[in-house]
């Protein structure tokens, strides 16, 4: 079960990498926004940092911070970012994209230096998978795009928010797949972006440079 103090050790310990002058990519989700909430006390503090945020629902929280932002398609590169995920191995494979935010999350972490990854026990997992991988469409492609990930063995499922489809901060819809397991999840994310019409899925197989995992308050730092 998720654990909200852990959320909150994994952040305070992932921004002691924060140092002054650095351009930050600020993530989405419930353990981001404590570390959105970390970076506002620093700014506070004296520490000069910028920010680009993975949603717009993060740039609402971290201009509430006091963080100054920046647009990100002015910006072609970052120091670091802080983000969480739904699930995390031991190899720093991840799946995002519970929030539905995951093709800015992963545009901001190609973009990073180093992306480190901020989680609770709960998201620690033997192989990343349960959660389903989650895919930005194009609405335009619904149908095909589905049918193609059908054909990769998964279940895929229109994803709703309040009776009606969830649109993605770009307009988008979500089709989130099940899958019985994934064996190779480097080739499977190769075959979802190779789909036309899939704008960007939740399998972050590259991106990740280090993991910080609270468990009961003690955080261990895992790198690649
Ligand atoms: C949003 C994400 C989130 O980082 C992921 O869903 C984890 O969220 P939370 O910290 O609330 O459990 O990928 O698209």
């Amino acid at each position: 079960m998720a654990n909200e103090a852990d959320k909150r050790a994994a952040a305070l310990a992932a921004a002691e990498e924060i140092e002054s002058g650095m351009l930050i990519g600020l993530g989405t989700g419930t353990t981001a926004a404590f570390a959105i909430a970390r970076v506002g006390e620093l700014v506070r503090g004296g520490l000069a940092v910028r920010a680009v945020a993975t949603s717009l629902e993060t740039e609402r929280l971290a201009r509430a911070a006091g963080i100054a932002m920046l647009d990100f398609a002015d910006v072609p590169a970052i120091d670091l970012c802080i983000d969480g995920a739904d699930e995390i191995d031991a190899r720093l494979h991840a799946i995002k994209g519970g929030g539905g935010a995951m093709l800015r999350e992963k545009i901001v972490a190609s973009a990073a230096l180093r992306m480190v990854v901020i989680a609770d026990a709960s998201k620690r997992v033997e192989a990343i998978g349960r959660a389903g991988v989650p895919v930005e469409t194009l609405p335009f492609a619904r149908a095909f795009v589905a049918d193609r990930l059908e054909s990769l063995g998964a279940e895929v499922t229109l994803r709703h928010r309040g009776g009606a489809p969830f649109a993605t901060d770009q307009n988008n819809i979500i089709l989130d797949c099940a899958f019985s397991a994934i064996d190779d999840p480097c080739r499977l994310a190769d075959e979802i972006a190779r789909i036309p019409g899939a704008l960007g899925h939740g399998l972050f197989v590259s991106e990740v440079d280090a993991a910080y995992i609270a468990t009961n308050g003690r955080v261990t730092r895992q790198t690649r």
